[in-house]
C-alpha cells in the first residue's frame, strides 16, 4: 500500500513527525510532497522560514519518508496520485473535508492534528516583529488589514498628527494602542510603517533610523534625491532596514515579468510605455506643494523603467497638464532617454487612461494589461503570433502583504538590501520625480 502526504514542513516539529509516523503506518511506502517557495508564495503562505532544500532535509532526516517529491503547483495531487499509483492520501485534520475530491482517485484519510505546535507558532517564538504605524489614511488602514496575512509581524500601535484620529484608527482596526507622539511610538516598537503625508516622510524616517528602528516607508520615500540618499546612508550606518513600500516591486508576477523581459526572450529592450492613472476629485493629492500626479502616481511607472532598463538614464523631459484654476498638475508624461533605450511614464489624477505596460524589444514585446502594477497576467508577443505566450501569477489582496513580508524577512535575516528594490533604484526614482517636478513644461 502506497501512502502520500504533503506539507511545507517548515521548522520541522513534533506535529510533523507524528503526522508522518501515522501516515506511514497506514501502508508500507510513504511519499512526502514538500512545497516549493514559489507554490507557497502563490497560495499566499508568506514568511516560510526555511528554504525548500532545508525543508526536504527535515523530512528526510525524520527517516520516515521512503520518497520525497516536490509540490509545485495547484492540482498536482490529482496527478501525483495517479502517477505514483497511490492507495491512500493522508493529511492533518486542519484540512478536514478539503481533499474529499481525491476520493475519486484513492482513499482519503484525515489524521488528528497534534495540539499545541505549529510552524507558525515556532516562527513567532523566534520573535514577532512589533510594528508601529504612522498615519491614519486609507493606505494605512489597508496596510493593517494586509498585515494579518503575514506571520511573525504584529501591528501594535499607531500615531498621527492628531491623537483623536489615531485613537479612532486603533479602535476601528483593533490595535493595542494609539500613542500621542512619534517618540512614544519609537519606544514601543522595533519597526515602523510610515504612511503619513509625503512631505513628512523624511523627518519621520530619519528619527526612526536614529533610534535604531527599521523603516518601511510609503512611496514616494521623499521628494528630494538628496534626502532619499541621506536616509539610505543613515540606515546603512545604523544597520537598520529601510525599504520603500512600492508593492509592485515585491509581487511575484512583476518580478517574473522583469526576469522574463530581461532574459533575452524579447531581445534587447528598447522602449517602455507605462501608465498609471487614478481619478481624484478632492483632498491632499490636489493641493500644493506636495500634491500632483507625479508625486502621487509616477512611482509605479518609474519603477517599471528602473527595473527593466536601469538607473543610468541620460535625460528626463516632462510635460504636465495643469488646467486653469488647478493648484497642481493632474496628468504628466515623463520621458527618459537612456543610451540605448527610452521609457515613457504617464501618471494621472485628473485624466483617465488605460493602465498598461509595454516593454518593447528587438525580437518581441511584453504586454501587461491594466492593472499592470498588480501583475497577475502578461504575454510575450512576437511577429509570428504562434510564438506568443501567456503567463499567469497570483496577486493576493491589496498586495501590501508582499512588501511587508519582504521587510520582515530583511529584518529577520539582517539584510539591509533587497534585490527586489535596491536603495539605488529607489533613489533613482526619487531623482527622476524631483527632476520631473521641477523642470516640467506645462499646458492647460
Ligand atoms: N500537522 C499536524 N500537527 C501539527 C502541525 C501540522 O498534524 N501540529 C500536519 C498538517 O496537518 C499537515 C502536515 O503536518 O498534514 C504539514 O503541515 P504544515 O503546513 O507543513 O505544518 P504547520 O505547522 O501546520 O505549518 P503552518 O503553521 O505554517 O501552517
Amino acid at each position: 500500500m502506497k501512502v502520500i502526504t504533503y506539507g511545507t514542513f517548515d521548522l520541522f516539529h513534533e506535529g510533523h513527525r507524528r503526522l508522518l509516523e501515522r501516515a506511514k503506518a497506514l501502508g508500507d511506502y510513504l511519499i512526502v510532497g514538500v512545497t516549493t517557495e514559489n507554490y507557497d508564495d502563490s497560495r499566499g503562505k508568506l514568511n516560510v522560514a526555511q528554504s525548500l532544500m532545508e525543508r526536504i532535509r527535515n523530512v528526510e532526516s525524520s527517516g520516515l519518508a521512503d520518497e520525497v517529491i516536490v509540490e509545485e503547483y495547484e492540482g498536482q495531487k490529482v496527478n501525483d496520485i495517479q502517477k505514483y499509483g497511490v492507495d491512500i492520501f493522508a493529511i492533518g485534520s486542519d484540512w478536514l473535508g478539503k481533499f474529499d475530491y481525491l476520493n475519486d482517485y484513492c482513499q482519503v484519510v484525515y489524521l488528528e492534528r497534534t495540539k499545541g505546535v505549529s510552524s507558525t507558532q515556532l516562527r513567532n517564538e523566534a520573535g514577532v516583529i512589533k510594528l508601529g504605524v504612522v498615519g491614519t489614511g486609507r493606505i494605512a488602514a489597508r496596510f493593517v488589514a494586509e498585515a494579518r496575512f503575514v506571520s511573525g509581524v504584529s501591528v501594535e500601535a499607531v500615531c498621527s498628527r492628531r491623537f483623536a484620529s489615531a485613537q479612532a484608527f486603533a479602535e476601528q482596526l483593533e490595535l493595542a494602542a494609539a500613542v500621542e507622539s512619534f517618540d512614544e511610538l519609537l519606544g514601543q516598537v522595533e519597526a515602523v510603517y510610515i504612511a503619513s503625508p509625503h512631505g513628512t516622510h523624511y523627518e519621520y524616517a530619519k528619527r526612526a533610523i536614529a533610534a535604531g528602528v527599521h523603516v518601511l516607508c510609503e512611496k514616494p520615500i521623499t521628494l528630494a534625491y538628496a534626502q532619499t540618499v541621506e536616509l539610505y546612508e543613515l540606515a546603512r550606518e545604523r544597520q537598520v532596514v529601510l525599504l520603500e513600500a512600492i508593492k509592485t516591486a515585491f509581487s511575484p508576477g512583476f518580478q517574473r515579468m522583469v526576469a522574463i523581459a530581461r532574459m533575452g526572450l524579447i531581445g534587447k529592450i528598447r522602449s517602455i510605455d507605462a501608465t498609471f492613472t487614478k481619478l481624484v476629485d478632492a483632498g491632499r493629492e490636489l493641493e500644493g506643494p506636495d500634491g500632483g500626479s507625479i508625486s502621487e502616481m509616477a512611482t509605479y511607472p518609474l519603477l517599471a523603467a528602473v527595473k527593466l532598463i536601469g538607473t543610468d538614464y541620460r535625460e528626463v523631459s516632462t510635460i504636465s497638464l495643469q488646467p486653469e484654476g488647478a493648484e497642481v498638475e493632474v496628468f504628466s508624461r515623463i520621458d527618459l532617454r537612456y543610451d540605448h533605450a527610452i521609457a515613457s511614464a504617464r501618471s494621472g489624477i485628473g485624466v483617465k487612461a488605460e493602465g498598461e505596460l509595454i516593454v518593447a524589444g528587438e525580437k518581441g514585446y511584453v504586454y501587461v494589461p491594466a492593472p499592470w502594477w498588480k501583475t497577475e497576467y502578461f504575454e510575450t508577443r512576437f511577429e509570428n503570433p504562434a510564438d506568443n505566450k501567456r503567463y499567469y501569477y497570483k496577486f493576493d489582496g491589496d498586495g501590501l502583504r508582499y512588501e511587508l513580508a519582504e521587510f520582515a524577512y530583511m529584518i529577520r535575516t539582517g539584510s539591509l538590501e533587497s534585490f527586489k528594490l535596491r536603495p539605488e533604484e529607489s533613489a533613482a526614482i526619487t531623482r527622476i520625480i524631483e527632476t520631473a517636478r521641477t523642470q516640467a513644461t506645462y499646458f492647460a
